[in-house]
């Protein structure tokens, strides 16, 4: 919505079922790729999947952020366009499949995400990694701090919520990275709800909305995940910060490749994702956010969720398909 209050293209455009329709398209092309073991082979079904769906949507679509930060695939490069043309003007965040691991390994929460803006309301991040914390809705926005530590953020988020530190779960990506910080929480005397991958349904349960034993998100993972965890938080109401890390050169010369020089800044879910926004999942695997493809002998069936700030709504879409 700008100053004016009028709403962007994006919101006009009735394009939300589009959408959802091509997130379910990706997920089933990927579905056989389950348990295979083939990474690439999921996650360039996803992009193929995803791309024809997006391809006969009314819209000039462009893409600002191409694919998860573990992707080869180069369907969705920066600048790529989508849609008949016709229609209007969007940027699109895409991660075809996030959780391609998972995906191959056949294990829970891999998923097809999107996340839709007005034209520059996505910030476009490298392949880097960003630190995040995210609560759900109804606290202060300075509650939590990036800048504090884990310690502080915990008290100061059981403090807000009148229970015992104890009560606090926290959810952290399992990687040898995030020892200290799991070892802090532990210390401080929380519960730490260890996950193998996908930060997006993390970010997104700690809005507790849907996900009601996670309380706060922390952890780092990659920029363009949390551009579209963004993307949701803005739908859902919750509170996300996010801070680029800068402690490898690979990362430094990614970001200022891209012209972001200020290595301090602490972005607000509303930096990363501006404006009328959408965000669209259909589950892969089974997972806490959605379930996964069902295939049956002659349907599929799968279960999506699909939200946009201008409605304020937030839809669970379930859909048998014919094969
Ligand atoms: P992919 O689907 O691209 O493999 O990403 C999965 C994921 O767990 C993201 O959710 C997360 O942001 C990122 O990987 C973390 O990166 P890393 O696995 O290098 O810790």
């Amino acid at each position: 919505m700008d100053q004016l209050g009028m709403h962007s293209g994006l919101a006009e455009g009735a394009l939300t079922l589009g959408f959802v329709r091509a997130t379910e398209l990706a997920a089933i092309a990927t579905s056989e790729w389950r348990g295979k073991g083939d990474e690439r082979a999921a996650d360039s079904a996803a992009s193929d999947g995803l791309a024809i769906g997006l391809n006969v949507m009314p819209m000039r679509a462009t893409i600002s952020l191409g694919e998860g930060t573990h992707s080869e695939s180069d369907t969705f490069g920066v600048g790529h366009t989508f849609g008949t043309g016709e229609g209007p003007d969007v940027d699109l965040a895409v991660d075809a499949l996030e959780g391609t691991t998972l995906c191959a390994k056949a294990q829970n929460d891999a998923l097809v995400a999107l996340a839709a803006s007005e034209p520059g309301g996505l910030m476009r991040v490298p392949a880097v990694y960003m630190d995040k914390i995210a609560i759900a809705s109804g606290y202060p926005e300075d509650l939590i701090d990036l800048g504090a530590s884990p310690t502080d953020n915990i008290r100061a988020l059981a403090d807000a919520k009148k229970v015992p530190v104890r009560e606090i779960a926290a959810c952290v990506l399992d990687r040898p990275r995030h020892a200290a910080l799991i070892e802090e929480l532990r210390t401080v005397g929380c519960s730490v709800r260890l996950i193998g991958d996908g930060d997006i349904a993390a970010v997104i349960h700690a809005a507790n909305v849907f996900h009601e034993s996670v309380d706060i998100y922390m952890g780092s993972g990659g920029a363009p995940e949390g551009v579209l965890a963004a993307a949701a938080i803005r739908c859902l109401g919750g509170v996300m910060q996010a801070r680029f890390q800068t402690n490898r050169p690979d990362f430094v010369e990614k970001l200022q490749a891209v012209g972001i020089t200020d290595r301090d800044k602490i972005y607000t879910a509303r930096d990363l994702a501006r404006g009328d926004v959408l965000f669209a999942a259909t589950g892969v695997t089974n997972g806490t956010l959605v379930e996964g493809v069902a295939t049956n002998k002659g349907s599929y069936h799968t279960s999506s969720i699909v939200m946009e700030t201008w409605s304020g709504t937030v839809r669970r879409v379930s859909t048998r398909h014919a094969r």
